[in-house]
């Protein structure tokens, strides 16, 4: 089939790369024209992984095209995607829905003959009834367009995956003949693992945010847990494995920390909330504020626990920061608790050294102000504390012993809850976390040794 993909942000570049995959032809359009370039070159513009891979394999073989004509899109298309950011409004928590209206204005005069346009931005229940009107208004008469929506649940890091083999497909519709034509769509990866939900629009747009809602709200119920768990000496990893292993509640997005951050979740469940209180129904959502408030609340207790780990003043402290973006595998910055809570310890005159795998350029554009070290090593070196923001793998893996001997301070604060901290602790580093219980205070000197023999002379 011929397929448009329309704004190739996280979010469309990988729909464009992976329908080419399985088979259709693609052309990928987007006003940004350096950007389009780039994926014309078979380049991709941000880090995912597998994304290279697909692009250079299907802009390769001419499977994958892009362009910033709207009006060859509208032409070549049987199915067109609409994959443009839905951001928050600047002044309000609802969404800007600009980018969204401005596709459907650039497209609908310039269709022709029979075709679906097929929303998969996460946008407020009723805007697919409100542009199938607009669609209605804009397009020439002789044109057959209808508008669904299809709502996308990929997860930054493993885009490609999520997209390539989805929990479940939701087609939003108004007609059968839309439906059979987003079957056919996804038909090369449709078996009887892949659940296919036919609903009307308006739930489908809502299965997204409340989807979002949910998960956002299991983090933030895990992190007033480890709240409570730092009042009463409890251990929050422990208590979410425990809770996990009721199938009812599950493991997954149970992980206490710093919280959630990205270009989805926080924005998404603001604009759930705006949109519930225009439908007159904002009192049955009203705990997304609490959600929100207790999201926010984790990083002023990180920069808290900061603080008095440098002896109760940041000023003048050397500050290592591991990790810029939202989430590991990626290195978007948006919303990104990582960067916030660095921002923070600056403000309060920490002389703040930042390193992350991937997000340094990303991280530098949003706060030029911090420094920002090649390597783990350089970050580190002299700090009076480290803090751990985004949990990469490359972080796990370093030793702790090694790391040691250029942080004669040892102080970290491991606020991802991703380390082996007893780990850590033999190789005599200070480690708090949000939600777990400190050791004794001072460790026996035969504790020490045992673990640390090779490093305790170099530390004097
Ligand atoms: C999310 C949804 O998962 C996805 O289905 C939707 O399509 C877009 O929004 P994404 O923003 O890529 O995806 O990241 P996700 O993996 O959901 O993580 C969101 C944030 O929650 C991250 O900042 C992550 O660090 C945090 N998180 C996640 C936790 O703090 N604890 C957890 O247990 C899980």
């Amino acid at each position: 089939m011929r397929l448009t993909v329309i704004g190739t942000g996280y979010l469309g570049a990988v729909h464009a790369a992976c329908m080419a995959e399985i088979g259709h032809e693609v052309l990928g359009v987007d006003v940004d024209a350096e950007k389009i370039a780039l994926l014309a070159d078979g380049r991709t513009p941000f880090y995912e992984p597998r994304l290279q891979e697909l692009l250079t394999r299907n802009v390769g073989s001419g499977q994958l095209r892009f362009t910033t004509s709207l009006r060859e899109a509208a032409v070549f298309g049987e199915v067109h995607f609409i994959c443009v950011g839905t951001p928050q409004r600047q002044d309000s928590p609802a969404a800007d829905l600009r980018h969204v209206d401005a596709v459907v204005d650039g497209l609908a005069p310039h269709l022709r003959g029979s075709c679906l346009i097929v929303g998969k931005s996460t946008v407020p229940a009723g805007t697919t009834s409100r542009l199938a009107a607009r669609v209605r208004a804009l397009a020439p008469e002789d044109t057959d367009a209808e508008v669904a929506w299809n709502p996308e649940f990929l997860r930054e890091g493993f885009a490609v995956e999520d997209t390539l083999r989805p929990d479940r497909l939701v087609a939003g519709v108004t007609s059968a003949r839309a439906d059979e034509v987003l079957r056919r769509v996804y038909a090369p990866m449709l078996d009887a693992e892949v659940p296919y939900i036919s609903t009307d629009p308006a739930t489908a747009e809502l299965v997204k945010v409340a989807a979002n809602s949910f998960l956002a709200t299991k983090i933030s119920f895990i992190n007033a847990m480890a709240e409570v768990c730092d009042a009463a000496g409890g251990d929050v990893t422990t208590l979410a494995d425990a809770l996990g292993h009721d199938t009812r509640i599950g493991r997954r997005f149970l992980s206490a920390g710093l919280g959630f951050g990205g270009g989805c979740l926080p924005k998404d469940i603001r604009a759930f909330m705006a949109r519930a209180e225009e439908l007159g129904v904002g009192p049955a959502v009203s705990f997304l504020h609490q959600v929100d408030e207790i999201n926010a609340r984790q990083r002023r207790r990180t920069v808290d626990i900061a603080r008095e780990m440098t002896g109760g003043d940041l000023a003048g402290r050397r500050v290592a920061v591991l990790g810029a973006a939202f989430k590991p595998d990626s290195d978007d910055v948006r919303d990104s608790p990582a960067l916030a809570v660095a921002a923070a310890v600056h403000r309060e005159g920490a002389e703040v050294r930042l390193h992350d795998p991937q997000a340094m350029e990303n991280a530098r554009a949003v706060l030029p102000q911090l420094e920002y070290a090649p390597d783990v090593d350089k970050a580190c070196e002299d700090a009076d504390l480290v803090l751990h923001l985004t949990e990469w793998i490359d972080y796990r893996r370093i030793d702790p012993a090694r790391l040691a001997q250029l942080t004669p301070a040892r102080r970290i604060l491991d606020a991802r809850n991703a380390l082996d901290h007893p780990l850590w602790r033999a190789a005599g580093w200070t480690v708090r976390a949000l939600g777990r219980p400190q050791p004794p205070a001072v460790p026996s000197q035969h504790t020490a040794t045992q673990f640390a023999p090779v490093y305790s002379a170099d530390l004097g």
